[in-house]
């Protein structure tokens, strides 16, 4: 199969407490390559544009309050079927639920606190890496 790309975020709560390089490990030894990377404090607006999809749902509100509460790290991961592939190495939303080893069985604090995104399909992981990098960014 070919290379796929996907989009990745960092979530506040795991640049708060200094999980940059243990979560990056994880990704890079799951066979995923970093081929974009920056650190940005999102605004609100950015936080609701990008969960546009949640707007109607409970959770929505708080979500958006933590995604902009603290910078995330933005990336590009490419690889063999990479959304896939990165939501195996994530697992599941709710943590509680997550395989061990997985990133968010690791380190998530919560349902919303859970460290890490990664798009679902290829439609909204090209939405999402166009919202976020520029081509030249984007080094494979
Ligand atoms: P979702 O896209 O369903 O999950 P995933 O991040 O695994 O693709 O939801 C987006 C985020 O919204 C999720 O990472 C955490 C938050 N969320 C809640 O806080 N409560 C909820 O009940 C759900 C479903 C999501």
């Amino acid at each position: 199969m070919a290379l796929e790309r996907t989009f990745s975020i960092l979530k506040p709560d795991a640049t708060r407490r200094n999980l940059t390089g243990l979560i990056n490990a994880k990704i890079e030894a799951a066979g995923l390559r970093i081929v974009a990377q920056k650190r940005v404090h999102m605004t609100r607006a950015q936080a609701e544009t990008f969960y546009a999809v949640h707007k109607e749902r409970p959770f929505f509100g708080e979500l958006v309050e933590q995604m902009s509460a603290a910078p995330v790290v933005v990336q590009v991961l490419e690889g063999e079927n990479a959304i896939l592939r990165y939501r195996e190495v994530m697992g599941a939303t709710n943590p509680e639920k997550a395989d061990a080893g997985t990133i968010r069985k690791e380190y998530a604090l919560n349902m919303g606190e859970n460290s890490v995104h990664g798009s679902d399909a290829p439609e909204t992981a090209a939405q999402e890496i166009a919202q976020w990098f520029a081509g030249n960014e984007i080094v494979g």
